[in-house]
């Protein structure tokens, strides 16, 4: 049951005591770190960026080498799966994902076959990702929620409006229902295929579950991230426990909700307070988040005041009776690529020193 040398993000997760509050960055490998756009251009493109292990494992590696960040994530994407079912996925230069056929009917339903072993670039990355780590800190792996990857497999690309997927929706909520079912399955695979591969703790995007109304959300997205963490291994070959994170953005007010999600920890957007969170969930469970990403493009002093309100929103993680919350400190929604660097350096420091002083 060997634990990374620095395993203050397990801990926090697992709500076992930490010395200081762990902190990773949701896409920290990306675009606002000039060596990242290199090995981009390297690559060719993106997807081909995903889809060769030695490339992926280096830009996993770039944000650890100049930051003292406390987890490592997989570099890849949660589009990986849908391709794997044979919609075709592309990416323009300077535009968002593509896909060259949609899911919107019977047909195209059943037309989907979900081929794990196409994949294999991805297990490949997260095995060489576990080698270079050497144990220096524990590595995440993820996939996107059922209705998060559903959004993008309707729409056929990102949308505003949602206007394709609500519709199916609305109009077949027993093809969405069968979507769902589907993606869960093939989640549920995938993510085992990762910590089978080496991965230390397991998160899922529901990115844009927060677009749904409320008894949708509680009727589609989140029965079927449910049904992907029920099916996840809850330990690795050596025993050690693989925990697993639920991210729902824009999700805060069903914190009560997500409890029984399966999830050892819920991630937050910044719209959510902390202290707030805190109170609902009753530390049953830990919570990620949740600094908004643009307050690092104001000046390092501004970004380390909005650094300690988040954590102090938190507040002390050890409860009055002995027993401890747990907190890891994240952004709400990923980097922005234009982010001055200088600012996550500020950051780091600042979540790390200020976090000291609350235990
Ligand atoms: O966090 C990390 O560092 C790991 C890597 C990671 C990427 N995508 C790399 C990426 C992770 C965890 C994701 C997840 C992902 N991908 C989500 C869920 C998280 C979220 O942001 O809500 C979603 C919705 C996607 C789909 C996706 N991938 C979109 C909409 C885009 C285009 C938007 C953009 O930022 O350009 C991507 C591309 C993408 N995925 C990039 C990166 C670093 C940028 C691509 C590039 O280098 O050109």
């Amino acid at each position: 049951m060997s634990r990374p040398k620095n395993d203050t993000f397990l801990r926090a997760l697992l709500k076992e005591p930490t010395e200081y509050t762990p902190l990773w960055l949701m896409r920290q490998a990306g675009r606002y770190l000039p060596e990242y756009c290199e090995t981009r251009k390297r690559a060719g493109n993106f997807l081909n960026l995903c889809k060769t292990p030695s490339l992926a494992c280096e830009v996993t590696l770039q944000p650890l080498a100049r930051y003292d960040l406390d987890a490592a994530i997989l570099f890849s994407d949660i589009l990986t799966v849908p391709d794997a079912m044979g919609l075709g996925l592309s990416f323009g230069e300077g535009d968002g994902p593509r896909f060259a056929r949609t899911v919107r009917d019977e047909a195209s339903l059943a037309a989907l076959h979900f081929d794990l072993d196409s994949l294999r670039y991805v297990f490949d990355a997260v095995t060489s990702i576990r080698r270079a780590l050497a144990g220096r800190v524990p590595l995440i792996g993820f996939a996107g929620s059922p209705w998060t990857l559903a959004c993008y497999m309707v729409e056929g690309r990102g949308s505003d409006d949602y206007r394709q997927v609500k519709t199916l929706l609305y109009q077949r909520p027993d093809l969405m229902q069968r979507l769902l079912e589907q993606l869960a399955d093939a989640v549920a695979a995938y993510l085992n295929a990762q910590l089978d591969a080496g991965a230390q703790a397991l998160m899922l995007f529901d990115s844009w579950g927060g677009v749904l109304e409320h008894d949708a959300f509680l009727r589609f997205a989140l029965p079927a991230s449910r049904r992907v963490l029920a099916q996840l291994k809850r330990h690795d070959a050596s025993g050690a426990r693989v925990p697993q994170i639920l991210f729902t953005k824009g999700g805060g007010l069903w914190l009560p909700d997500m409890l029984d999600s399966g999830a050892d920890m819920l991630g937050l957007d910044w719209t959510m307070d902390l202290g707030r969170a805190r109170a609902l969930v009753q530390d049953r469970v830990a919570l990620q988040g949740n600094l908004d990403p643009m307050v690092l493009f104001a000046s390092p002093e501004a970004v380390a005041a909005e650094a300690r309100r988040v954590l102090d929103r938190f507040g002390r993680p050890q409860r009055e009776d002995g027993s401890w919350g747990g907190h890891v400190f994240n952004l709400g929604h990923g980097i922005n690529q234009h982010t001055p660097i200088e600012s996550v350096q500020a950051l780091v420091e600042t979540v790390h020193r200020h976090s000291r002083g609350l235990r």
